[in-house]
């Protein structure tokens, strides 16, 4: 969608502006704070963590569910209510539908742009360009993040799934993340993560749980700040991710290697079919590698409505509001199935923690001999937004870098996510910041990008 280059004055000065906003910005990434060591941990990688059948079974799935299609990972929070969505940013949709902020996206019911559950990741992706540290505008860079998938919360659903959480392989893999004084696993979740060529898991954390804070109260992005913050350790529930490759085609120099962030630095591995990866992805920065890098960005647009539909025969296809924008075969996707599961002590905590919870597994509303838990104590008991953010003001105070007053829901915003998001800069560019992204803030320096910038 390149649009033709204008020759224009502005060019020379815009250069000037990016040229300096660049250096700033890396001086001043010199300058930031290296990530807090709790969130340096390690992964486990298993190269057959799922047999022949089951992954033939599995594949046949993905194909099933895909009839109904696979909705951007942006819309995980249809497969939920949350009670705040935003934390006063909100603002109303305008009549055109789209949202002007380049940061904002729908809420659930479309009548307002709210920030994105995860801007915490997108605002990094956006201003480092990501792992390759790509150069390219948000727009690009947006439709490369956003992936496709289904959220299940009931893992008893799909036989074929249960069989493989249940088995003993598996099963020790999981427990060897969690902290050995919590060795319990409550499965909350898994899903189906498809991806076009093109696209990237940019770097994150998981979703973080907390007692008394999780995605179905808050934002994902404030859980994220929270867990950064180091302010709420307490309350921190331990977690394992276990990700498992459902894709037959495999090609390992493009086929979007996985990457965590320990304590001796950067970690990669290739995703061979049916290999998996095993870590706590709320404690461990992880991310994929742009996949098939060479196809360029999707068309995808952050504010239509986008699924990725199984057509029949290994045949699918990228639809925006019911129209047709590209056909894909089953061997362009890189296709995955992710596992989580908190890691408690016993089931007794297990089931004191999820009956706290405002939408509970099915298989976890009661403890095993279906008494009532007991509430959690008085330091582990809900949040309110209130509680959150001043705990988060007293604790940006103690660190001399006092909140100011006066700023708005979304300034207040912007200024957590930069006081305490510390993902890694990019591992394989030298500047971490990626000026193209420009331009959607200050549109006057798109001319001045064109010339350098193969999207703006
Ligand atoms: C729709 O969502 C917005 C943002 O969360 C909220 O402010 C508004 O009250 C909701 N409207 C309806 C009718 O549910």
């Amino acid at each position: 969608m390149r649009e033709t280059r204008q020759v224009s004055s502005t060019p020379r000065a815009a250069s000037y502006v990016i040229l300096a906003t660049g250096v700033s910005f890396w001086l001043g990434s010199l300058r930031r704070p290296a990530m807090p060591a709790h969130l340096l941990n390690d992964a486990i990688v298993l190269k057959d963590l799922i047999d022949e059948p089951t992954f033939h079974e599995l594949r046949a799935l993905v194909r099933t569910l895909g009839a109904d299609g696979y909705a951007l990972n942006t819309n995980d929070l249809k497969a939920y209510t949350t009670e705040h969505e935003h934390i006063g940013e909100a603002v109303p949709m305008p009549s055109d539908g789209k949202c002007a902020d380049v940061f904002m996206v729908p809420s659930v019911n479309r009548t307002h742009c709210i920030l994105p559950g995860r801007i915490d990741i997108g605002r990094h992706y956006v201003t480092t360009g990501g792992i390759e540290g790509l150069r390219e505008g948000a727009q690009a860079l947006t439709s490369r993040a956003l992936s496709f998938g289904r959220y299940m919360f009931d893992l008893s659903e799909q036989p074929i799934v249960a069989q493989l959480f249940g088995s003993e392989r598996f099963l020790v893999a999981a427990r060897s993340i969690c902290p050995a004084s919590k060795p319990h696993l409550a499965p909350f979740q898994y899903n189906f993560i498809l991806q076009v060529p093109g696209q990237t898991v940019p770097m994150h954390v998981d979703g973080v749980y907390f007692w008394g804070a999780t995605r179905f109260e808050f934002p994902q992005w404030l859980l994220a700040v929270m867990h950064f913050s180091g302010a709420f350790r307490e309350r921190f529930v331990h977690q394992v991710q276990v990700v498992g490759y459902l894709h037959a085609r495999y090609e390992p120099s493009s086929a979007g290697e996985f990457l965590w962030w320990g304590p001796g630095g950067v970690h990669r591995t290739a995703p061979q079919p049916r290999s998996g990866t095993v870590v706590d992805g709320s404690r461990t920065v992880h991310a994929a590698a742009t996949y098939r890098p060479e196809a360029g960005p999707p068309p995808i647009d952050k504010d239509l409505e986008t699924t990725l539909v199984h057509v029949g025969e290994g045949r699918w296809e990228l639809r925006a509001e019911d129209r047709t924008v590209r056909a894909y075969v089953e061997d362009d996707l890189r296709i995955s199935i992710v596992y989580r599961a908190h890691c408690f002590t016993d089931a007794d905590e297990a089931a004191m923690y999820h009956a706290t919870l405002p939408l509970k597994p099915a298989s976890h509303a009661r403890a095993a001999d279906g008494r009532q838990p007991p509430e959690p104590p008085e330091g582990l008991r809900r949040l309110s937004l209130d509680d959150v953010m001043a705990t988060l003001r007293a604790d940006l105070a103690s660190r001399n870098r006092p909140m100011p007053a006066r700023l708005t829901p979304y300034e207040i915003a912007m200024r957590l996510l930069r006081e305490y998001i510390r993902y890694p800069p990019p591992p394989d560019a030298w500047l971490p910041f990626n000026y193209c992204a420009l331009g959607g803030f200050m549109p006057r320096l798109k001319p001045a990008l064109r010339w350098v910038c193969a999207t703006v």
